[in-house]
């Protein structure tokens, strides 16, 4: 009877602290509870979450359960080497390959002159922008160029102009966040080379650099040489499958090179990007013979995942054109009815353009902040502090509303600037 009665007491011990302790468990009970409230975080910090760029909607169930069940995981895999040219694959490069050649017409350039890469991230794809960039400023002129970019580009790129020794030319932006032609006219040096660092979509206020407008004032002062770079890191997802294509254009747009975060719009669960330019680029770079990988590793990293551009290449299966499209229009016509709910209840709001998902406004208490992951900047223009919301595909309406409710009720107890 005793043993019967301190059984029952177990299962109910069990049942009610399902993880903590259990049998199964092949932890102490503090490395237990360090993994499973990282686990319960994962959910709750992501559910309310309205502020960053990325988009919750990840839909690699199906592949984690191929990759578990063919047992792809008991192997080291390494896309070290050149996935545009792959002689041995070690890793996924074929597949990586696969992924380059399904983007590479969505951003204008042809699959057969294309050279492109799965990268780690987005700040990956403009690291190699400005790399090659350089070097190809570099081959062509013998000249050291100038990097131009603008005061609300993403830090990444000032980061990196700096690590790779660029003098650079920040250029004031206009209030809605788009580089100033008049502002790149006056800082264009004519008799040096120079490295153009797009924004499209920059960080806070969705921003689109005016390419052509820019492109006009180079070919009036046309100094030696430029290199095109396009920071697209959020927007180069969606653009592509919206009705807004052509501003990721290459054929039309004449960058040379564009980089894309892979984990922002499209749903990927970890870091990546995608990095395109073309042939005529490569080829100015130093192709780093390596005799031990038997190839050419002109990309600045050697190892690289393989699971990534797996995931990409399941993602492109089964989400596929259809799939990215109705995100595309659906993040779009969300944000305009996020923008439209704030007008109608007198917040100050703002988007930079109809092709942004970024919808900025008059900064809420920290309450509202903190209860969506609001993220804040600041800009006198505007009466000084702001918050916004980035529209991703796994914003919903219920959200949106919500969010709404939240602002109304703040209404009477907040004094707001002008709109
Ligand atoms: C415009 C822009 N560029 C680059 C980045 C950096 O991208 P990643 O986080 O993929 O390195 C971001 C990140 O938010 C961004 O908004």
């Amino acid at each position: 009877m005793k043993t019967r009665m301190i059984l029952i007491g177990l299962v109910i011990l069990i049942a009610a602290f399902p993880v903590i302790g259990t049998a199964e468990s092949a932890f102490d009970p503090d490395t237990d509870l360090l993994l499973q409230d990282m686990a319960a975080r994962s959910h709750s910090t992501h559910d309310n979450s309205l502020g960053y760029p990325g988009n919750e909607d990840i839909r690699l169930d199906g592949f984690y359960d191929w990759y578990l069940k063919n047992e792809v995981g008991h192997a080291m895999m390494n896309n070290a080497g050149d996935p545009n040219d792959v002689t041995e694959d070690h890793g996924a490069m074929r597949i990586e390959n696969e992924v380059i050649r399904f983007f590479a017409p969505l951003y204008g350039f042809d699959p057969d002159d294309v050279w492109g890469l799965v990268t780690m991230s987005g700040t990956d794809g403009n690291n190699h922008g400005i790399y090659f960039g350089r070097h190809c400023l570099v081959a062509e002129t013998g000249i050291e160029p100038i990097l131009y970019v603008s005061t609300e580009a993403h830090y990444s790129n000032m980061r990196l102009a700096e690590l790779q020794q660029l003098e650079t030319r920040l250029v004031e932006t206009d209030e809605m966040g788009r580089m100033i032609p008049e502002a790149f006219r006056a800082a264009l040096d004519p008799d040096r080379p120079a490295l153009i660092v797009y924004s499209m979509g920059t960080t806070f206020k969705g921003a689109i650099d005016d390419q052509q407008a820019i492109n006009a004032i180079i070919d009036e002062v046309s100094p030696p040489a430029v290199y095109r770079h396009v920071d697209a890191a959020l927007f180069g997802g969606y653009l592509p499958f919206s009705q807004y294509r052509g501003m990721v254009d290459q054929s039309t747009c004449r960058f040379d090179s564009i980089a894309v975060s892979g984990h922002k719009f499209f749903g990927m669960d970890e870091p990546c990007g995608l990095f395109f330019t073309s042939r005529e680029v490569l080829e100015k770079q130093n192709p780093y013979q390596i005799t031990y990988l038997n190839g050419s590793m002109p990309m600045i990293n050697c190892s690289r995942s393989a699971v990534n551009p797996l995931k990409f290449y399941w993602l492109i299966k089964t989400v596929g054109m259809e799939g990215f499209s109705e995100m595309a229009t659906g993040m779009l016509e969300n944000a305009a009815y996020l923008k439209k709910q704030l007008d109608e209840i007198g917040w100050p709001a703002w988007v930079s353009s109809e092709m942004s998902n970024t919808v900025f406004f008059a900064k809420p208490s920290d309450e509202i902040m903190e209860k969506y992951t609001l993220a804040p900047d600041y800009d006198d223009r505007f009466g000084g502090d702001l918050a916004h919301v980035v529209v991703m595909a796994s914003v919903t309406r219920v959200q949106i509303d919500s969010l709404i409710e939240d602002l109304e009720a703040e209404l009477a107890e907040i004094e707001l600037p002008a709109a």
